[in-house]
């Protein structure tokens, strides 16, 4: 029952995991958080995935942490969920594989922080971002001081924490945060279909470069630059970029096998 709060579909190599609290608009409360952390911990085993898309039952993505629940925290209490949040946040943003969230309706408060765990967001127009916690007398939990930063910098980070307001998409795209914009019907699937296409490429290449582009965003330019030559000259010690550039000068499609 728990495991359903995040619903799991195959669609071949691409994850669907839909948040899946439909009467709460897909509240994060803590069993939620405990579901996508198991969910996710399981995908990380799972050698034939590629792509991993995240998107919201109904007409939220995700309407933030469970203010239900919150109302009665201690600090103490408070600290605990946010490690929670947080810890299920880290695991998404680890995976190998590239996540993309679909975002189709409110992704406020952890919906935004959720959204932004993953390696990019598409939106369709009903998609609405913001970050609401000073409406509430608190402050982002899971990230929306620190992802959300890094994302979209921080001039548009604190407008968005410090007032309170919600965003449509079109603002959300110009600023940053959503890469495209589909119709509604269509987003869950086009955020598939990018990841079927991205299950075409080199796998060992493609977690390679997600990698270093995630840790080359903490550490100081120097540093980033040495990290991306490690794993561009790693990347000459497989065998799919053999086949991949023999596949290019022979004009035929490659065969990568992820070795
Ligand atoms: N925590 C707990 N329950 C939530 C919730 C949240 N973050 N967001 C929505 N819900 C619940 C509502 O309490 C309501 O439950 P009910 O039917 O039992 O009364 C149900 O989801 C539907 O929400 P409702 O407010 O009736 O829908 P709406 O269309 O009028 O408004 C929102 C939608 C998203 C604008 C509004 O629900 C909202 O502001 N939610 C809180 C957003 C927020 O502050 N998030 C950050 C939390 S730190």
């Amino acid at each position: 029952m728990e495991q359903e709060r995040v619903r799991l579909e195959r669609r071949g190599a691409v994850a669907l995991l839909t948040m899946n609290r439909p009467d709460a608009l897909n509240a994060l409360n803590s069993d939620t958080l405990r579901a996508l952390l198991d969910r996710v911990e399981a995908l990380g085993g799972d050698r034939e995935l590629r792509a991993v898309v995240v998107t919201g039952e109904g007409r939220a993505f995700v309407a933030g942490a469970d203010i239900a629940e919150m109302q009665g925290f201690s600090a103490e209490q408070a600290h605990a969920f946010s490690r929670l949040g947080h810890r299920a946040f880290d695991a998404l943003e680890a995976l190998p594989v590239p996540t993309i969230a679909a975002v189709g309706g409110f992704a406020l408060g952890g919906g935004c922080e959720l959204a932004c765990a993953c390696d990019w967001i598409y939106a369709s127009e009903k998609a609405r971002f913001g970050q609401p916690e000073v409406n509430l007398g608190a402050i982002p939990g899971f990230g929306g001081t620190t992802r959300l930063v890094r994302r979209i910098g921080i001039a548009w980070a604190k407008e968005l924490v410090l007032t309170g307001a919600r965003i449509d998409a079109e603002t959300a795209q110009r600023i940053g945060l959503v890469n495209r914009i589909f119709p509604h019907e269509e987003l869950v699937e086009r955020a598939v279909a990018a990841g079927l296409e991205i299950a075409g490429k080199g796998p060992l290449a493609v977690a390679s470069a997600k990698r270093v582009m995630q840790e080359g965003q903490d550490a100081d330019l120097r540093v980033a630059n040495a990290l991306e030559q490690n794993a561009f000259a790693r990347s000459f010690a497989t065998s799919d970029r053999a086949e991949g550039m023999a596949a290019f000068l022979e004009k035929r499609d490659p065969k990568f096998e992820g070795r």
